[in-house]
């Protein structure tokens, strides 16, 4: 096989109300909420950077501006900045070559699948790439690589489309995107056979969840095209991969490395305390008071 078309794109649906947040996500976009000092949407988007990706398509909404000004050259605070003296390192990684940060709006919440299919002319006819921020995927400590990089070196061998799944205790598995594992091409790469979208536990097979970060082709574009609803009235990411399954290779890939479910409240709170505590300018600090909120 010649070796697959490289990622330079991806997109970022970010036009959800962030409901389960409120109040702080009222005024804010839950992808602006910050973990430590770093909005949740920057993650993601070093993520992406590390993979060697390039154009960032924001899929987003109303009230969503401050995710676009997070990645804009804030001309006022630089100069005062500078003026002051002041390292303005700190503002390098929300820095972008002018015309790689794209946004399209998605006007209606019809479901996952819409807001992909959004930006579907930014897209065009190439392979791009799929962050959910929600979930937060951290690089294995000392020396691991983030979730999609391991997701691009594995797509060099088997092009096609790929998605990050992890393993979860079953009784949870409904609220997911569940894969249906086929042959295991290696310890991290398995084939992908089905996809169901928040099944019954009951009627889940297996579980191994699709945990937020996608490669695809082109075509799923124009298989969402005429997608109907599926699970919870909305048009579904899962349901046009499943279809495309036998069109074109589908594999998995287990990320080595930590996710944290910064959907919830709970996994919001995991992962500000795990990255804080690892942090080498605070983790002593935090590790002490986290000692004795507990003692
Ligand atoms: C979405 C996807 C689902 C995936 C999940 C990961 O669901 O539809 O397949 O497993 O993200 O977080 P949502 O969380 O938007 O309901």
């Amino acid at each position: 096989m010649s070796s697959p078309k490289p990622i330079k794109k991806a997109v970022f649906p970010v036009a959800g109300l962030g409901t389960r947040f409120l109040p702080a996500t009222k005024a804010i976009p839950k992808e602006m909420l910050p973990i430590v000092d770093r909005p949740l949407i920057q993650y993601a988007v070093d993520e992406a950077r590390e993979a060697g990706i390039e154009q960032m398509i924001f899929v987003t909404g109303r009230g969503k501006t401050a995710i676009v000004e997070h990645f804009d050259v804030a001309y006022e605070l630089e100069d005062t900045m500078r003026e002051r003296g002041k390292d303005l390192g700190v503002l390098e990684s929300s820095r972008f070559v002018p015309g790689d940060i794209i946004t399209v709006r998605q006007q209606v919440p019809l479901g996952l699948g819409h807001a992909i299919w959004c930006a579907r002319a930014i897209v065009g006819d190439e392979p791009f790439a799929i962050f959910l921020p929600d979930e937060l995927m951290i690089a294995r400590q000392g020396g691991g690589t983030g979730c999609m990089k391991q997701m691009v070196d594995a797509y060099a061998q088997t092009g096609g489309n790929l998605i990050s799944v992890l393993e979860i205790p079953r009784d949870q598995v409904s609220s997911y995107g569940v894969i249906d594992p086929g042959a295991q091409v290696s310890d991290t790469l398995t084939e992908v056979t089905g996809l169901v979208e928040k099944p019954p536990v009951d009627q889940a097979p297996s579980n191994k969840i699709v945990s937020g970060r996608y490669i695809l082709q082109p075509e799923v574009m124009r298989v969402l095209e005429d997608q109907e609803k599926g699970a919870g009235g909305e048009i579904q990411l899962t349901d046009a991969m499943a279809r495309m399954i036998g069109t074109q290779p589908f594999h998995a890939v287990t990320f080595d490395g930590r996710r944290y479910d910064c959907g919830s409240k709970t996994g919001f709170v995991e992962a500000t305390l795990a990255l804080a505590m690892e942090r080498e300018d605070m983790g002593d600090e935090v590790r002490a008071i986290a000692r004795r909120l507990l003692g």
